[in-house]
């Protein structure tokens, strides 16, 4: 198909959008306000702006229309089925959202006196203890901003613990699938990292983590359920090795919506590990910053937990914020990671989550997550190819040897469902697999809306079977922009406006 070629570079109603700047003309507006009286400009000692700011001008219907095509522009959880595996983008309810707007929740500031936030320590506090009930860990630290900076919080408590022991090992065992996060939160760390590759069975090989461990090393980071979709069924087995080592076990517990309300990851041996809680506690998706990634811990690492914590004594609930406070409470912080005490607005949307599902609604939850996943593994596994013999938990992952000798890529087939009205799945990662796909429909996807996709999947595999893959080089046709470089755009963004 030769491209459509349009004059403006429309698409349908998806408009082009230029930058305000480039719409803006001079002396235009969208108020209209009294000409300011003549001032001395002596008055501002020499400061006064010498040349226009260069700031664009529009009329008040150029601005709404720009600012609300480019909402529009952001395919969200919102537009439609968004089957990311391993980002989880799960539905966000929109009572949570409600009650993070609450004025008594929204409009507080974090250097209120804390005896005036009582509501706001207090739904922290509350948070807190639904995460180490459903975990069956005795603490918590709140903190963290993101799954990234839960891992490297645990880390930090770790080394810490180490320290005290006067213990200086130095190495993270981190499995092969594992994400890209842990090995760099171990670096960030100060460990060296050692992979340890996966068995024929997508899961940690035992025999290379036996051979791995020793007295130097600080821990493992193993995720579980891991990024194929499995559950490490040998997971207490390898608790107890690890522990025999002299180490600690850390678990990557992004993927807690697969199993919360029906493991307790206390029971499993593990010392550390992470909650996205955008992955399993449906708040707005912060990956790497805005979000929040508390960490669970044992009581061997209680201690260790960063400033600034909650506690609750005779005068009611309040933050303790310095080393030496917390050293007459038993403690022995390893430090602060973040300005204040978390991303208190993703608390309140987690804690509206849980307490609207309560222990039951989690518990099915967790069900319909990997009844969704194992749906679209036994509907797709005649015409893809699965990468290990299911069930899977919250996800499904494909390879590319469905694809053999088509001369379609993973890169082209994902593109294609973009001109489908569909989010692409992930790519190429997990890495133990070649070409992946890797797919997460969450338990809120309806079974009408996981049938689409399927019948869109399978019409693709059929497409790249009988030799069109010329069509598949050329998507995505109908989005504003085609294939983007996207190397380039990522070493050398345009940040500026000229
Ligand atoms: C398995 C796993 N570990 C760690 C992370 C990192 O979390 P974040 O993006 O919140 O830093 C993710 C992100 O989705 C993940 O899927």
């Amino acid at each position: 198909m030769s491209e459509i070629v349009t004059l403006s570079g429309h698409r349908g109603l998806a408009l082009e959008e230029p930058l305000l700047f480039e719409v803006g003309e001079p002396g235009r507006t969208g108020v209209d306000l009294p000409e300011p009286p003549p001032f001395d400009r002596d008055r501002l000692g020499g400061c006064a702006r010498r040349a226009p700011v260069g700031l664009p001008c529009l009329s008040e219907p150029q601005a709404v229309r720009h600012y609300t095509r480019l909402s529009q522009k952001n395919y969200g959880i919102d537009s439609g089925f968004y089957p990311l595996g391993s980002c989880t983008m799960k539905h966000n309810p929109r009572l949570s959202e409600k009650m993070a707007r609450l004025p008594g929740f929204a409009d507080i500031h974090p250097l209120q006196p804390p005896q005036t936030a009582q509501g706001a320590l207090a739904a922290i506090e509350a948070l807190a203890d639904w995460l180490k009930g459903l975990t069956g860990m005795p603490a918590v630290a709140m903190s963290p901003a993101a799954g990234a900076h839960g891992e490297w919080c645990g880390l930090m408590a770790i080394r810490a613990c180490l320290e005290d022991r006067g213990q200086a090992r130095r190495r993270v065992l981190v499995p092969d699938s594992a994400h890209g996060t842990n090995p760099a939160s171990a670096a960030m760390c100060g460990y060296g990292v050692e992979s340890i590759p996966a068995n024929a069975d997508g899961r940690v090989d035992l025999d290379r983590l036996k051979a791995a461990l020793g007295s130097d090393v600080a821990c493992l980071m193993l995720t579980n359920p891991n990024t194929c979709g499995l559950f490490e069924r040998d997971i207490v087995e390898i608790a107890r090795l690890v522990h025999e080592a002299g180490a600690f076990f850390y678990c990557d517990g992004a993927n807690f919506n697969a199993i919360v309300g029906r493991v307790r990851i206390a029971d499993l041996g593990i010392d550390a590990m992470h909650i996205n809680l955008h992955k399993t506690f449906s708040t707005p998706h912060g990956g790497g910053g805005p979000g929040a990634g508390p960490t669970v811990l044992s009581a061997e690492l209680a201690p260790y937990a960063p400033l600034p914590f909650v506690v609750r004594d005779e005068t009611g609930l309040r933050l303790v914020e310095h080393a030496a406070e917390a050293a007459r409470l038993g403690a022995k912080p390893f430090g602060r990671i973040k300005g204040f005490h978390g991303q208190f607005g993703v608390f309140v949307r987690a804690l509206a989550y849980i307490m609207s599902m309560g222990s039951d609604g989690l518990h099915q939850a967790s069900a319909d997550a990997v009844l969704n996943a194992n749906y679209l593994l036994a509907r797709l596994s005649a015409d893809l190819s699965a990468s290990f013999p299911g069930p899977c938990m919250h996800e499904c992952l494909f390879d590319d040897r469905f694809l053999k000798d088509t001369g379609v890529t993973t890169l082209d087939f994902a593109k294609a469902l973009i001109d489908e009205g569909f989010h692409p799945m992930t790519m190429y990662f997990p890495l133990v697999v070649h070409g992946a796909l890797l797919m997460e429909p969450t338990e809120t996807e309806s079974r009408e809306t996981l049938d689409q996709f399927i019948a869109v999947i399978q019409g693709l595999a059929a497409k790249a079977r009988a030799g069109q893959a010329e069509d598949f080089r050329q998507a995505p046709r109908f989005t504003p922009r085609r294939r983007l470089d996207e190397t380039l755009a990522a070493r050398n963004p345009v940040l500026r406006w000229r």
